[in-house]
């Protein structure tokens, strides 16, 4: 029991924040921010503007993408870290959102960073079981919503944004979402967490030590698991956190630099929502090209991290 990818859909707010209005707000530099991060500009949600709304511009652009009419997906994965409301889910608003009346059901996923690997785990483990004939996977996050904007440690490093996927059954093992592995280890709280006050508390030199390392052991992980070799892949779509930490990640693995997609620059930390934006801006911009294989590595708090491997 496989599946195939047939359609992708993205949403950025048209609000943009460049390094040059932080240095209007914080006692910071761009210079600063793009050596240490590799951040441009990040898009902010306007205040009315939630995750479900975002969610489900990228939901309706997947479907125009798939051809597809809401109707016709029956399970929605919401990757999400950062709904305004515990309940009902993203997912079930999506659903409304959308004006479906299959009763398909609809439910989010919280791994923060690596929320979007989770959710194509779940996809992949629904598509194996046999369950579901079409799923319609999202990223989406208003992370502006956890930023507290006296602290330029933090501040400065995240964005607001959507990405989804449309995955149908196939017969097919050999595309859509091929393989995912994901792991969790609950002693990283320390590291990266949300604060008293709604914010990012992030000790940010262990939580760069520890992406350097668990991302290309994630991406190592899933190619033994997988069986398949380094020069098969075309594209490596890594969490976009940090410039500086893809750049090593692809050292340490070998991979150049032109086999990776990079958004971070653009976009920001856009957490549970990065992979799925990067992989649109990646097929918006001619450079990933149906039927190549990509791998997509991430982390994020937990810790949990994790890789999955599609073919487009
Ligand atoms: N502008 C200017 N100076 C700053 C800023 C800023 N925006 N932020 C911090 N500084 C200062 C600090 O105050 C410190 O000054 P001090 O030496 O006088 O105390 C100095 O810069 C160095 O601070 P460090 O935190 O040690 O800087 P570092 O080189 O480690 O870079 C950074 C910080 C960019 C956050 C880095 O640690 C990093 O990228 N860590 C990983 C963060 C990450 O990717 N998090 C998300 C991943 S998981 C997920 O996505 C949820």
């Amino acid at each position: 029991m496989g599946n195939r990818l047939i359609g992708y859909g993205s949403y950025l707010p048209e609000k943009i924040m460049t390094n040059a209005d932080f240095e209007k707000i914080l006692d910071t530099t761009d210079e600063w921010i793009l050596s240490r991060t590799g951040i441009k500009q990040r898009h902010f949600a306007r205040e009315d503007e939630t995750v479900s709304d975002m969610a489900t511009i990228a939901a309706r652009r997947a479907l125009e993408n798939a051809n597809l009419q809401p109707d016709d997906i029956d399970l929605i994965i919401v990757a999400t870290t950062s709904a305004e409301m515990a309940f009902p889910s993203v997912g079930a608003m999506v659903s409304r959102d959308l004006g479906m009346t299959n009763n398909a059901p609809a439910f989010d996923v919280r791994a923060a960073c690596t929320g979007y690997v989770y959710a194509l785990h779940c996809a992949r483990a629904f598509f194996n079981a046999g369950m579901h004939n079409r799923i319609m996977v999202i990223g989406a996050e208003k992370m502006s919503r956890y930023i507290d904007w006296r602290e330029r440690s933090t501040a400065v490093l995240f964005g607001d944004g959507a990405g989804a996927m449309i995955f149908e059954h196939s017969s097919s093992n050999y595309s859509g979402i091929i393989d995912t592995v994901v792991d969790a280890d609950g002693h990283g709280y320390g590291m990266l967490h949300e604060s008293n006050h709604q914010s990012v508390e992030m000790n940010g030199p262990e939580t760069y030590k520890h992406a350097v390392q668990l991302m290309p052991e994630a991406a190592n992980y899933i190619m033994d698991h997988a069986g398949i070799q380094a020069e098969n892949i075309d594209w490596i779509i890594p969490h976009q956190a940090n410039l500086r930490i893809i750049e090593s990640g692809a050292q340490r693995l070998g991979f150049p630099l032109e086999k990776i997609i990079i958004t971070v620059d653009q976009h920001a930390n856009t957490s549970g929502a990065s992979g799925a934006l990067a992989f649109a801006w990646g097929m918006d911009n001619g450079k990933i090209k149906h039927g190549q294989l990509i791998m997509y590595p991430a982390f994020g708090s937990g810790l949990t991290w994790g890789a999955a491997m599609i073919r487009v």
